[in-house]
């Protein structure tokens, strides 16, 4: 037992130490000026007190529980049959058969009850000794304690002490996660410096049937919704859905177990049913490119209603102003949504500023509103996607079958637009339909060609 070597070697300090050499031995001769300190009386105290823990376990209390669900069995059982007999009686009273069996019955419950019995009377008296035994405990450890002139138990006693402040240190430690506030354009991440390879990569419960959906987080969840997902795939022409699919984890996401649905509308496509893969949840409320409008839709997840506000009237919608790259475009593509630290935005084109790209805060208010709107000089067709951090909006353009390069910038804050980045992200098909950020894990969460996503960005 270590604890007993430290309790030796702790206890022996104040000796006397006397030194002599006899040939070429060196000896050491302890003289101990204090008694030996009763070791093997703490042991004992030790031993006995992990005896007394063991013997009142919660295995005897199951047993009378054991008993006691027994007996009350017998009586209910007893009680019925009685009350049958008595149904039954034709005026003898109960036949001798039946009062034979009753006797048995009684029989048993006898049994049960002298078993009930032995169980509690070993029980009370195990409490009896146990008793006993603390007190016999207690004893010893006084007199142990006056013992103690290096203050042994005091220090341990200390120990424990500071053990417990630990643990306790550690569990504030653990539970104060980065839940950081922080406000738009100052969000202490730093510049984004690369994008890791993927983190998460599935297909969902529909394989391969659609390839053109969206998948995420809401990024600004009600309280107990943080770690439900949402995925809506465009069930109708590659460009249209009516319902938006929430999971409670990551996990149930990808198996496909326990969805819920929510439905926007019986059918599709109708007025105010989802239009392109670009959207996102905030606050329990969808936002999305209404049905063939220039219109951004707000749906509340809760009272299911649809509220819009108008983009310009100049805005492109059904194709006009898509992503797309040399080979291909991406239909229904004109509107992307986006969240960040700060809130939602809508990335679009307008004819005004010759097709390039035009981003607006949306205000999540009922109805939404739009709030602040920045003019860019980059082209949306030449754009795959875009997505927004700490205010700043990044573009995407396809480099080859494996590689969409992170190429542009537009920082909201100072109007800076940068056209050279050069951040690779590996990808796992050739289409990225669907990009955007969940400020909550700093993670991209990517739709492309059937397949959900995840890539960590790196500040
Ligand atoms: C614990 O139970 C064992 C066996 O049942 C018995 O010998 C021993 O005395 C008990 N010890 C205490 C402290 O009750
Ligand atoms: C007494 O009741 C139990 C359960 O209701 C039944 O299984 C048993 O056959 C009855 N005994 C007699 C003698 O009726
Ligand atoms: C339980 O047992 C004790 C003796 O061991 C006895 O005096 C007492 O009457 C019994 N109680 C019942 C309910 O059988
Ligand atoms: C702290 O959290 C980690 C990971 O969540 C866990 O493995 C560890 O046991 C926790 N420590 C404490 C003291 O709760
Ligand atoms: C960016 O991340 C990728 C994937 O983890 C890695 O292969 C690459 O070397 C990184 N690039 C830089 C410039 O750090
Ligand atoms: C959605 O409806 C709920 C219940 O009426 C309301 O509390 C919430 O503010 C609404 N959300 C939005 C974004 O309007």
């Amino acid at each position: 037992m270590s604890q007993s070597n430290i309790f030796t070697l702790m206890v022996v300090i104040p000796l006397m130490f006397s030194q002599s050499a006899k040939g070429k031995d060196c000896v050491c001769e302890l003289q101990n000026s204090d008694p030996a300190f009763p070791e093997n009386k703490l042991n004992n105290i030790e031993f006995t007190a992990t005896q007394c823990t063991e013997n009142i376990t919660s295995e005897k209390m199951t047993e009378i529980d054991r008993l006691v669900l027994g007996l009350q069995h017998r009586i209910r059982q007893l009680l019925e049959n009685v009350s049958m007999l008595e149904r039954e009686d034709n005026g003898n009273l109960y036949a001798a058969v039946s009062l034979r069996i009753i006797e048995l019955e009684f029989a048993e419950i006898q049994d049960l009850l002298d078993k009930l019995n032995r169980t509690t009377d070993s029980y009370q008296q195990q409490s009896l000794q146990t008793a006993a035994e603390l007190q016999d405990m207690e004893e010893t450890m006084t007199e142990l304690e006056n013992f103690d002139h290096t203050q042994v138990m005091v220090k341990q006693r200390e120990n424990q002490r500071i053990k417990r402040d630990l643990e306790r240190c550690k569990e504030e430690l653990n539970s104060t996660s980065p839940a950081l506030t922080l406000s738009p354009g100052h969000c202490g991440l730093g510049r984004m410096v690369n994008v890791s390879g993927p983190k998460t990569y599935s297909l969902t419960v529909y394989g391969t049937s659609y390839s053109f959906g969206a998948w995420g987080r809401d990024a600004n969840p009600a309280l107990g919704d943080e770690n439900k997902y949402w995925l809506v795939v465009l069930s109708s022409s590659n460009a249209y859905g009516n319902f938006i699919r929430q999971y409670n984890s990551l996990s149930t996401t990808i198996l496909g177990i326990g969805p819920t649905d929510t439905y926007i509308s019986s059918s599709n496509p109708t007025t105010n049913t989802i239009q392109g893969p670009n959207m996102v949840m905030y606050a329990n409320a969808f936002y999305y490119n209404c049905y063939n409008t220039y219109y951004v839709c707000q749906f509340n997840m809760t009272t299911r209603s649809v509220s819009t506000v108008a983009l310009p009237s100049d805005t492109g919608y059904n194709n006009k102003f898509p992503f797309a790259h040399l080979g291909t475009t991406y239909s229904y593509t004109d509107m992307d949504f986006a969240t960040d630290e700060s809130g939602v935005f809508v990335i679009y084109a307008t004819t005004s500023n010759f097709g390039n790209v035009v981003i607006s805060k949306v205000g999540t208010s009922n109805p939404p509103v739009l709030s602040q709107t920045w003019l860019t000089s980059l082209h949306k067709k030449t754009v795959t996607n875009t997505f927004m951090v700490c205010g700043v909006l990044y573009a995407t353009r396809y480099l080859d079958k494996e590689i969409e390069e992170i190429f542009y910038s537009y920082d909201t804050k100072t109007n800076e637009e940068r056209y050279d980045l050069r951040i690779h992200i590996k990808k796992m098909q050739t289409n990225i339909k669907y990009m955007n950020y969940d400020p909550r894990d700093h993670l991209l969460y990517v739709y492309s060609d059937s397949y959900i996503v995840t890539y960590e960005i790196m500040f």
